[in-house]
């Protein structure tokens, strides 16, 4: 058992610990090669009667866990969408830690509330967003998103569906290439995931407005009630942007709650030079991005914006007597933002990183990511054995492995889904894929914090290598 003043000696280790993390993390299998229970069987089964030495911890976090982790900070790691880390955000982990404090009301610590208003501020007016939205800090996108459908369901049944139930003719539209958070929060919020109305998309996996409004008329026509439509900004598989403006439109048209969910492709907005595809965002009434996805901050951290403060707040207050205090209108309570009573330090990451990093710092890091994906992309297109299945978007590649004369739909989906099992299987890279048109396809992501060229020409190395392995 430790106790503060044993912290200064104590952290050492850790430090060095953490250190050499860092500098040999390119020494680790990408993606974790433990088997299903290895870990779990490796620990004793019940907690140990006496005080463990922090050295004997230390010793099995080497041994026991570090074999089943998958090194989300590797920059081989291209799969998924990234969850980004960084220098300074580790530093503010550590500090928010060392403080440990619970900012779920203003005088639980006003710091806390503040910060947060200001960074949501910050990144509002760098990112060129409305600047009417106010913001706060969520777990995840997924919460997010439940926290918009959540008020689209209360604001269309006029705060009834808290009090009463939620009607069962409520409808959700998305496009058929949306995350699955959305269905997620439509079952949760009651709403119900029969009535997710999924809307086709174009060959670029946008939302085909034409075909909204027409789902929107026949729902009407049925005596369903549109509350919600949810746009892509970026969506998973391969970072599709719905149209905002001309989706916007049909909702103010309709007067049903507009959510925008830019959890990765959010990130984007600190670049100028794609502020034009964020055109409309003002018809939005909520949207969330995720710092922790593309902007070097730990997870969790996920920001989210509304038109409305008070129908947020109207939708998720509580006011039982233990949490009244004297404070006034001028400050924010964010437990009345969001499901959660208890809430985290977040803000302090994005003020290490803001600030370390500056604007430009950002952008840079950004747009080199783009670069490398570009360079990539003009790699494969320099064969002919490779296709790009959709027009590469930012920094991501949703490509197969198509050699000449080799149409037949399921061999080829074997084959690529061998090439990328053969990659995370080597441990020297970790990709994932997406199905578009019943291609299976293999995404090709570059966003690690600490990636470099080398890391891209490697795994092109690795990529053609591996070809001539499994063909
Ligand atoms: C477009 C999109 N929305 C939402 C999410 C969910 O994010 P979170 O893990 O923060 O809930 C993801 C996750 O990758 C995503 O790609």
């Amino acid at each position: 058992m430790l106790k503060p003043p044993q912290f200064s000696k104590e952290v050492k280790p850790i430090i060095e610990w953490m250190d050499n993390y860092m500098k040999n993390i390119e020494s680790y299998p990408v993606r974790s090669q433990s088997k299903p229970r290895e870990i779990f069987d490796s620990i004793p089964d019940k907690m140990p009667e006496q005080s463990e030495s922090m050295q004997s911890i230390i010793s099995d976090l080497d041994e026991k866990i570090i074999p089943g982790i998958t090194h989300w900070q590797h920059p081989n790691f291209y799969a998924y969408f990234p969850c980004s880390s960084s220098v300074e955000s580790i530093f503010a982990e550590m500090v928010m830690a060392t403080m440990g404090v619970q900012g779920m009301l203003w005088e639980t610590s006003p710091a806390a509330a503040e910060l947060e208003e200001k960074m949501l501020d910050w990144l509002k007016v760098a990112m060129n967003l409305p600047s009417t939205w106010k913001g706060v800090i969520q777990d995840s996108a997924s919460s997010s998103t439940l926290v918009a459908i959540l008020t689209a369901r209360e604001v269309k049944t006029n705060f009834e569906a808290n009090k009463k139930g939620v009607p069962n003719n409520l409808r959700i539209y998305c496009s058929d290439q949306v995350h699955s958070s959305i269905e997620k929060g439509a079952k949760i919020a009651g709403i119900g995931s029969d009535n997710v109305v999924k809307i086709k998309t174009n060959d670029q996996m946008a939302i085909i407005p034409a075909e909204l409004e027409k789902a929107i008329n026949d729902d009407l026509a049925h005596g369903y009630v549109p509350c919600c439509v949810v746009g892509a900004f970026g969506t998973t598989g391969t970072m599709g942007m719905d149209p905002v403006k001309a989706v916007g439109e049909i909702c103010k048209k309709f007067d049903i709650w507009y959510h925008v969910d830019a959890a990765y492709a959010g990130t984007a907005l600190l670049l100028p030079e794609y502020h034009w595809m964020a055109e409309g965002m003002e018809l939005a009434d909520s949207y969330v991005f995720n710092p922790h996805k593309w902007m070097f901050t730990n997870f969790d951290c996920s920001c989210y914006y509304v038109k409305d403060t008070e129908v947020l707040k109207k939708t998720f207050e509580i006011m039982p007597e233990y949490l009244k205090t004297n404070t006034t209108e001028e400050i924010n309570n964010y437990r009345d933002w969001g499901i959660p009573l208890g809430r985290r330090f977040r803000s302090l990451k994005l003020w290490f990183v803001m600030r370390s990093y500056g604007l430009e710092g950002m952008q840079g890091k950004l747009r080199n990511d783009i670069a490398l994906n570009t360079d990539f992309v003009n790699k494969l297109k320099a064969r002919n054995d490779f296709e790009i299945i959709v027009k590469p978007m930012f920094n991501i590649t949703c490509f197969r492995y198509k050699p000449q004369g080799f149409d037949n739909i399921e061999e080829l989906n074997q084959l690529n889904k061998a090439i990328k099992d053969h990659i995370n299987d080597s441990g020297k890279a970790y990709i994932t894929h997406t199905m578009i048109d019943d291609k299976y396809t293999l995404r090709f992501l570059p966003s690690a914090t600490y990636i470099e060229k080398r890391h891209v020409d490697d795994f092109y190395e690795l990529l053609v290598t591996t070809i001539l392995v499994v063909h």
